[in-house]
């Protein structure tokens, strides 16, 4: 299960990434939360957040082209969307990680799954 948006507040840790005033609508900036390679993007003043590893061969899909809630990976044009982590086309067929993002305040936090 990839889109731990569908996990709930007790299963998560919301860690905070960025204030709002740093990612503007249309942007999208891409942290490093313990290890892991997160994208957050502003589509339209909604926060969406998943991993940036292109699940067909690691690329950095999150440098992709945005369009609505789907975004294309630069390097061989599988789409995703960006809410659930779906693989849309091919040459994807495996989901990437989707992850909760709330603001509380003026900051921007994304929920990571806590280990087991
Ligand atoms: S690495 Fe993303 S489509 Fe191939």
């Amino acid at each position: 299960m990839f889109n731990y948006r569908q996990l709930g507040d007790d299963q998560l840790e919301y860690v905070t990434v960025a204030s709002t005033d740093e990612i503007s609508n249309g942007e999208r900036r891409i942290f490093d939360v313990a290890g892991d390679l997160i994208a957050v993007f502003n589509v339209a003043g909604r926060y969406y957040a998943i991993a940036d590893m292109c699940s067909h061969d690691d690329g950095p899909v999150a440098e992709g082209e945005v369009g609505g809630k789907e975004i294309e990976c630069p390097r061989h044009g599988a789409r995703f969307n960006l809410e659930t982590g779906k693989a849309l086309t091919l040459p994807a067929v495996v989901d990437i990680p989707a992850y909760p993002v709330r603001v509380v305040g003026d900051e921007i936090q994304i929920g990571i799954p806590m280990e087991d």
